[in-house]
């Protein structure tokens, strides 16, 4: 165990899982080890492919259902969360499966107007956010009605970010159309936009009335994209679920085929992963920091290449970059990060960083990552499939031999 881990995260075979802080000294002979170990159980029904993020009074479903766009409207009915909706989506899904929302809640007599932005990260920032709000004042929107985040991650942090602020706060809910935003931004409640000094400086935690996963919109995803939330996939499994990642390596094919029975569970996987860690830690004072595994290097690989480089392709350089620190550091056996690089790269995921990216330039973005803490970036170093910790004492020179192993 290297000294300095603030933080230790383990399950049990039995829906038990154990969250604790760990303080060690340098010198482990003589260390005075203080755990504080906490216990939290949970249940989940997954053959109702409904699970309920518990977050108390603000607790929301998370429904995944092939076909589910045209049974949106009757659901927010009966729920009853807006008097009028608004969906925002980007142009392209707007024209994808903007008429299918609208048609969905025009049937069931629900009031909805459809408002759009251009595609890309690149307006994921604060002049996209002034168009949009203004777009609601003119619509007469007011605090009885609710937004609607149609598409990707983009699209759901830009809305959640605008129903947070738009009259101090009106209801949202998500329809998540990419892999990653199903399997992990739509859940959690993280919201904003990009400035100019970095991604995702501006925004706030605000959480979703309900989310609605219909599996069929991956059908017109593009492969890279289908790529991308692959790496957060493969991620829970490393991290979280043992099973899960043996599950995956048994799936892949389908997977790869986008088989919708098994794409559908592997959302509700993720997704029960994701709110388990959100309802204990809502605002990663600790156990969310798990999700960062492979994103603290993978950030600094898309910084450096100017994110020429996408997010997953480069959070899953990142998770094999790491394993290496975890190995070097004595805590995980070669041969596991060896099953961990082989299922990344047996779905297709680059799994060295590419020699061109410079090291030295990326070592300058781990220092000033925002989530850093006095220059000392943290890492998530799995010590087995399944089971990570967190620390922020790795050498230098381990870190070196990590980013220069290509
Ligand atoms: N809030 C969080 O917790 C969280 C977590 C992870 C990532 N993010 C954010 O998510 C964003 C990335 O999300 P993304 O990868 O979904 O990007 P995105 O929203 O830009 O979507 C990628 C592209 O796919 C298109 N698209 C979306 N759905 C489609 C579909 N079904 N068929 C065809 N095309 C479709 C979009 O138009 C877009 O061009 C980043 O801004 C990142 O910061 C947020
Ligand atoms: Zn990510």
């Amino acid at each position: 165990m290297p000294s300095g881990v603030s933080f230790f995260f383990a399950k049990n075979g039995k829906d038990e899982y154990l969250t604790g802080n760990i303080r060690t000294t340098k010198d482990t002979k003589s260390a005075k080890n203080c755990f504080v170990l906490q216990v939290i159980t949970f249940q989940r029904n997954e053959a109702m492919k409904q699970i309920e993020v518990g977050l108390g009074d603000r607790a929301y479903p998370i429904f995944v259902q092939e076909g589910l766009l045209a049974d949106i409207g009757a659901d927010l009915k009966e729920r009853k969360i807006g008097k009028r909706y608004v969906i925002i989506a980007d142009d392209r899904v707007a024209e994808l499966y903007g008429q299918a929302v609208v048609v969905s809640l025009e049937a069931v007599g629900l009031a909805c107007d459809l408002i759009t932005f251009p595609r890309g990260e690149e307006n994921k920032n604060l002049t996209t956010i002034a168009g949009l709000t203004s777009r609601l004042a003119q619509l007469g929107v007011d605090r009885k009605d609710c937004l609607i985040a149609l598409g990707g991650g983009v699209s759901g942090d830009i809305t959640g970010f605008v129903a947070a602020i738009y009259m101090r706060g009106i209801p949202f809910v998500q329809i998540p159309t990419t892999l990653l935003a199903q399997v992990d931004s739509s859940v959690g409640g993280k919201t904003g936009v990009d400035i100019p000094e970095g991604k995702n400086l501006v925004g706030c935690f605000y959480q979703p009335r309900a989310v609605y996963i219909d599996s069929t919109v991956l059908q017109s995803l593009p492969p890279e994209e289908l790529l991308n939330g692959l790496a957060e996939v493969i991620k829970y499994g490393v991290i979280y679920d043992a099973d899960f990642f043996y599950f995956l390596n048994a799936h892949r094919e389908k997977i790869q085929a986008l088989d919708l029975s098994v794409m559908e569970d592997v959302i509700l996987r993720c997704c029960s992963i994701k709110a388990e860690v959100v309802e204990a830690d809502e605002r990663e004072a600790d156990l969310r920091r798990i999700l960062n595994y492979g994103h603290t290097l993978g950030h600094a690989v898309e910084a450096e290449s100017h994110f020429t480089i996408a997010h997953g392709m480069a959070v899953a350089m990142g998770m094999v970059a790491v394993n290496k620190i975890a190995v070097a550091q004595g805590i995980l056996m070669a041969e596991t990060a060896g099953e961990i690089t082989d299922l990344i790269s047996s779905f297709g995921l680059p799994t060295t960083i590419p020699p061109e990216l410079n090291r030295q330039q990326m070592k300058e973005f781990l220092k000033t990552d925002k989530k850093t803490v006095a220059g000392k970036p943290f890492f998530v170093l799995p010590i087995a499939i399944g089971t990570v910790i967190i620390t922020d004492d790795v050498d230098d020179a381990i870190i070196d031999g990590a980013l220069n192993n290509f």
